[in-house]
This record gives structure tokens, C-alpha cells and sequence, in this order.
């Protein structure tokens, strides 16, 4: 069987593993991939926003099934394009990628279905949202309607704060487009957790849950960043709290897509916060986390083909998920002074520390080869340090040993990647 990959990232990295798993995977594309995906899989120099050449590469090289891995083209409809042409694709349409593609929508039907989520007001107009703000209650949560690369949501404390946000979201439109309509939400408090779900339509699978540290700085400081690192399970996603968000959160959301028209086919990830009044839905992203992917991927025992396309084929009621009795934790090596303003290009060493060991991955999102053939860096995020070990406290310490094998001049990382298993007594 051929796959093709869409994506670039450690995300895909990932995929690119589990489908290179598969005993039924002869040959893998990746589009356009990275300097580490290509051990794993041929890299085609071709965009992720480009999709008739995407679907033309697939039909001339008789790709047998296509995974999108990013949020922009789902949200942009490639789905859409690939099916048009009769090839087997795994993620949402455009219909059904909206969910993550808009906040006012997501909120509007997690409203409409009583799904559990923060209380929130939507905005048009500059100046009605500022009215609303005058009295509301700080701190309060300003989202970007669309997607802004993960940075559209800003926390505001103050007034003089929410007015800034609206300026830079509506007026000065930071976000462009995504600006056009803002969603101002209450300010939930609790544990934040990451569920990803394989769903085919009508059934859905709920994979093992993870925790991603989203924060610059150790300690939560600092500038919002892609995810700084990640482990998984989290030891706060309870069997109380799974049996509650199964009840009234993820199968209701498959539900509530299907009577809206919008049948969700793919991974939808569950964005969740434990507050004190339950678990709420603080966002849906309509493809795997990443770095959450690096973590959960590793240990799910299932032949991710054999899942994806149940997926597609609308079977996920035949298949048993499973993930292993473990734990993983993935430490992200970026390039210091990520993600304002940081240097590329540095060579990347001791890579091969990782090759044949099973419990340690290298997964690669911002690397490339330069001229002369060498690996280097090419963006903010560089690599994901994973291993996996028999509970998390072990899988920390392992991960941590091995982000000291891998090297380049501006290396950064957090230190305290799942330093709440600590706090949770793992
Ligand atoms: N780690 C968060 C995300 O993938 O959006």
C-alpha cells in the first residue's frame, strides 16, 4: 500500500512512524515533510495549501490512502478536492473541519447540544464588543474566530487589556480574516488535559489522554508558543472524569455534527479544562495535537492504518483501541528566543543516539538539509524528545537523559516538561 502524508511537523513525524509500522505499508510520501520524516518516507516538495497538485501527485503515484495532518488545508477543504477525485483521504471535510476552523460555530453547537463549556458572547463589531467588556467580569478570554496559527486567544485581566486585545484581533486584524468575528469567553480555571479521538461519522474512539505545556518558560512563563513539550496519560484524567466527558461531551459532539449535516470523519481533539464544576470543552481542534501526537502515537498498540480507515469506511465500531500499559513524555528542543524571533540554519548532531532504540524517539518539526546535505535546523520548534518508560516519573527521566544527545548552537527546552506528575504523587 502507498501513503501519502500531509504535513511537515513532528506531528506528522509521527503519523509517518505509526503508518511505517504497518505491515501493510510498502512505500511512503510525505508533503512536504522534513529532514527526519524523510528517513521514513520520500519527501515531495509540494505545499500543503496546494491542493490539486497534492491529489494529481496522488493520482500519478497510485497513492492508496492520503493523511492530512494540519489544520489549514482540513479547514481549507483538501478533503473535499481528494474525494472529488476518488482517492481515499483520512481527516474531516470542510463542513465538519469547522469545528476547529470556527470558535463562533464550535461554541454556538457545543450551546445548542449542551455541551459543557465556558459562557460566551460573539462579536462583530468593534465597538459592541468593547460595550459588553465594560462590564464584564476580568479576567476574560478573547478567541480569534478562525485560525491564527494557535495565537488568536488572548487572556485579558484588566479593561485597558480586553481593549488592546479587540484593537489587535478586530481593528488591526493581527489574525487578518480570523478577526473578523471575535468570541469573548469566560475565564475557566482547572487543570487543562488533551483527549484525541479517532471518529468515523457516528462511532468515536477515545485514544489515551495526554498533557501539553503550551508556555514559553519553565513554570508557565512566558509567550504562548505551538507546545513546549507534552506527556501522556495525564494522571488527572480520572475514570470519573473519562466516564463524564464520554457521557456528556464526546459522543454527544459526534452526535451534534451529524444532525447539523456536518458528519466528522478523523481525529477530533478534545481540548478539555477540569474545573471545579466539571470538565468544559475550552477548544476542538479537528486533527492530532502536536507535540500531544508524539506522545499518544507511541503507545497505541492498533495498526494506525487499520484504524484510519475504519475511519474513512465508517467501521470504527470493529475496532478495539488499545495503548499500552505505559507512560511518554516528549521534550521539545526548540531554537532559543522561539516564538518571537530566533536564528535557523545550525547543524543538528548526535542523532544517531537514537537509531535502534525502541523506547526513545527523535521526532523531527522544524529541520531541513542544507546544500551540502547535513540536517539543520529550519524552525522555531526543532525536535520532540520522546520515550516512553513503565510510568510517567521514568518516562520523564529517560526523555530528559535524551534530550542531552541531541545538539545545535541555539538549542532551548523547558525543564519542567510534566512536572505535574510530581504534584500528582506518579
Ligand atoms: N498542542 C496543541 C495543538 O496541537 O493545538
Amino acid at each position: 500500500m502507498k501513503v501519502l502524508i500531509v504535513g511537515s511537523g513532528g506531528r506528522e513525524h509521527a503519523i509517518a512512524a505509526g503508518v511505517a509500522a504497518s505491515p501493510r505499508v510498502d512505500k511512503i510520501y510525505c508533503a512536504p515533510g522534513n529532514a527526519g520524516i524523510a528517513s521514513l518516507a520520500e519527501c515531495v516538495p509540494i505545499g500543503p495549501m496546494e491542493f490539486d497538485r497534492l491529489a494529481a501527485f496522488a493520482r500519478e503515484n497510485e497513492v492508496d490512502f492520503t493523511i492530512i495532518g494540519m489544520d489549514d488545508p482540513l479547514v481549507g477543504g483538501i478533503v473535499d478536492v481528494f474525494e472529488a477525485e476518488g482517492l481515499k483521504v483520512f481527516g474531516p471535510r470542510r463542513s465538519a473541519a469547522i469545528l476547529e476552523g470556527s470558535k463562533a460555530f464550535s461554541k454556538d453547537l457545543m450551546k445548542k447540544y449542551h455541551i459543557p463549556t465556558a459562557a460566551y458572547e460573539k462579536f462583530t463589531s468593534p465597538a459592541d464588543a468593547l460595550a459588553y467588556l465594560k462590564t464584564a467580569e476580568m479576567p476574560i478570554v478573547l478567541k480569534a474566530d478562525g485560525l491564527a496559527l494557535g495565537k488568536g486567544v488572548l487572556i485579558c485581566s484588566t479593561y485597558a487589556e480586553a481593549e488592546a486585545g479587540v484593537k489587535e484581533i478586530m481593528e488591526d486584524k493581527k489574525f487578518g480574516a480570523a478577526g473578523d468575528t471575535m468570541v469573548v469567553e469566560q475565564y475557566m480555571t482547572g487543570r487543562e488535559v488533551s483527549v484525541l479521538s479517532f471518529v468515523d461519522g457516528k462511532t468515536i474512539r477515545i485514544m489515551s489522554s495526554a498533557q501539553d505545556h503550551k508556555r514559553a518558560k519553565d513554570g508557565n512563563e512566558g509567550l504562548n508558543t505551538g507546545g513546549m513539550g507534552t506527556f501522556s496519560p495525564s494522571p488527572f484524567y480520572t475514570d470519573e472524569v473519562d466516564a463524564y466527558c464520554r457521557k456528556y461531551i464526546y459522543q454527544p459532539t459526534v452526535d451534534a455534527m451529524a444532525a447539523e449535516g456536518r458528519p466528522f470523519k478523523g481525529v477530533i481533539f478534545f481540548g478539555l479544562m477540569l474545573t471545579e464544576d466539571g470538565p468544559k470543552v475550552l477548544e476542538y481542534n479537528a486533527r492530532f495535537g502536536d507535540p500531544e501526537a508524539q506522545v499518544v502515537l507511541p503507545r497505541m498498540k492498533n495498526d494506525l492504518i487499520d484504524v484510519m480507515e475504519a475511519c474513512v469506511e465508517g467501521k470504527l465500531d470493529e475496532v478495539d483501541l488499545q495503548f499500552e500499559d505505559n507512560a511518554a513524555v516528549c521534550v521539545v528542543l526548540a531554537s532559543d528566543g522561539y516564538p518571537v524571533a530566533y536564528e535557523k540554519g545550525y547543524p543538528v548532531t548526535g542523532l544517531e543516539a537514537f537509531e535502534g532504540k525502541k523506547d526513545y524517539f527523535c521526532f523531527h518539526a522544524g529541520t531541513k538539509f542544507d546544500d551540502a546535505g547535513n540536517i539543520v535546523t529550519s524552525g522555531g520548534r526543532v525536535l520532540g524528545v520522546t520515550a516512553t518508560g513503565r510510568d510517567l516519573a521514568e518516562a520523564r527521566e529517560k526523555a530528559y537523559q535524551a534530550t542531552e544527545w541531541a545538539g545545535f548552537a541555539n538549542k532551548y527546552m523547558r525543564h519542567d516538561i510534566g512536572s505535574a506528575i510530581a504534584e500528582a504523587g506518579q
